[in-house]
């Protein structure tokens, strides 16, 4: 099994394995969120591994649930009603469908770029974060991640910066990633538009996604995504980010 498949496989479970000693301020109904990694269609929506509120005061509890229950919702509505009547493709995974997507019917391929990348980006967004006070959240990465970021931007606070700048570039509605470039070994800060993104890519793994389209944040902070840039460190998994990094 190589790293990308064994990361595939396993990040979903072992993401949501980590979240339980965060238990606290966890949903105790949600705290064995069901393994996505490897699902197949119908796809569906994780239930989040914490409260809608859980993450108050910087992402409030209504745009949380409008942003899981409506918006990831959609995009896992729109993914499956295409696949409907392509049944030789219902035993693949969305990163598989994403990946060849240029050989898939026409009609289906926007349909898996757009709602089959929001699936896949929503599922990891969700994982990537806890609430404030649990074990992880908002922190420090750890040692051997930090020293990785050190090297590449110079200091933690100026990784925060880089990555808060590229978030703010973003033209529109899209995303910002850390990565790790499999052939350089070195992290690197990306964005990609609309549902794009790294998680389905093979030659690096995706270890942080921000969320910087307008339904994420707008209700609370309208205009100001640097303002929900800033409060958004603070939910932060670090333990998971580095797990994902020493993986
Ligand atoms: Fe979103």
């Amino acid at each position: 099994m190589n790293r990308r498949s064994f990361l595939t496989r396993t990040s979903t479970a072992a993401l949501a394995a980590s979240l339980t000693p965060a238990l606290s301020k966890l949903s105790a109904a949600t705290a064995t969120t069901p393994a996505a990694a490897g699902a197949t269609y119908p796809f569906a929506v994780s239930p989040l591994a914490y409260d809608f509120a859980a993450l108050e005061p910087h992402l409030d509890a209504a745009t949380m649930k409008l942003h899981h229950g409506k918006h990831h919702a959609a995009y896992v509505t729109n993914l499956n009603a295409a696949l409907k009547d392509h049944p030789k493709l219902h035993g693949q995974t969305v990163e598989q469908l994403l990946r060849q997507r240029e050989t898939l019917p026409a009609a289906l391929q926007p349909v898996v770029r757009n709602h089959g990348g929001g699936h896949l980006n929503h599922e990891f967004f969700w994982q990537i974060m806890r609430p404030v006070g649990t074990a992880g959240a908002g922190g420090q990465p750890g040692e051997k991640l930090a020293a990785a970021i050190t090297a590449e931007f110079g200091s933690f606070e100026k990784f925060r910066e880089a990555f808060n700048a590229a978030s703010l570039r973003v033209f529109g509605s899209g995303w910002s990633f850390v990565i790790v470039d499999h052939a350089t070994k070195k992290l690197k800060i990306t964005t990609a538009p609309n549902q794009d993104g790294e998680l389905y890519q093979t030659d690096r793994t995706c270890l942080l996604a921000c969320d910087v389209w307008e339904h994420a944040y707008y209700l609370n902070y309208q205009n100001r995504r640097a303002d929900y840039l800033k409060a958004w460190w603070n939910v932060v998994a670090w333990d998971i980010v580095t797990r994902r990094f020493a993986a």
